[in-house]
């Protein structure tokens, strides 16, 4: 079935469009988003949480905001598109229409991105395409290293191919002199925290236009009175 078909009998259910998240980890962004939705900043339901660990502490924290949680360890299947398959086959059982990727460390299968074309988002903490690639804190170190003024962090659609996929949204972080990576780091995620929800909001209820690589979003226009 297309997942714009059960997208429909989803929504219809609750009239709230359901997010899957994708985790291997702390979970900070995913925290992030429970709590947009319940500040009501975010008009969402995560519909599934999916860590590629058993015990990422993200695990714990859907847990703590009730919501459905699966493991699902890519390295226990006989190939990434299996893995990619029970990845598909749980998100579309929880009827979600957009995935976040917060801290999901394995490469997604093919399978999985193109069931949900622009309807799959990643963030990173750089300013891509600089420091792509390399998982958390590496990117914060190479800008470092790099000796950058400016660092920062951005939600992207997720393609077949890492780190790559065209820009949403990026927000600038200055690097100071007296940074370590993780006060670089702790300053990124504070602007991660932020842009999050705030993207998911854009993409769900906004027009989503990709020319070449630029993402143009027309926001919803705002509801008028009946
Ligand atoms: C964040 O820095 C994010 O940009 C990167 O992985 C980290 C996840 O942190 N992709 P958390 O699990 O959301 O706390």
């Amino acid at each position: 079935m297309e997942p714009g078909a059960e997208r429909s009998e989803g929504e219809a259910e609750t009239g709230v469009p359901r997010v899957g998240v994708l985790v291997s980890g702390r979970g900070s962004n995913l925290e992030a988003i429970f709590a947009a939705i319940l500040h009501g900043e975010l008009r969402a339901r995560v519909g599934i949480v999916i860590s590629s660990r058993p015990d990422a502490s993200a695990l714990t924290i859907a847990a703590n905001y009730q919501a459905p949680t699966r493991v699902i360890v890519p390295k226990e299947y006989q190939s990434r598109a299996d893995a990619g398959n029970a990845i598909l086959a749980a998100l579309r059982q929880a009827q979600v229409e957009l995935v976040v990727l917060a801290g999901y460390k394995p490469i997604l299968d093919s399978c999985v991105v193109d069931a949900y074309p622009l309807r799959i988002i990643n963030i990173h903490p750089s300013l891509l395409p600089a420091f792509a690639g390399g998982m958390a804190p590496r990117p914060q170190a190479d800008a470092l290293a790099a000796g950058v003024k400016i660092t920062g962090c951005t939600a992207h659609f997720v393609t077949t191919v890492v780190d790559e996929g065209p820009i949403i949204a990026q927000t600038p972080v200055p690097v100071y002199d007296s940074d370590t990576v993780e006060e670089l780091s702790a300053r990124i995620l504070e602007r991660e925290h932020q842009m999050l929800p705030r993207v998911i909001a854009d993409v769900l209820y906004g027009t989503v236009r990709v020319e070449g690589r630029r993402v143009l979003i027309q926001p919803r226009p705002p509801e008028t009175e009946e």
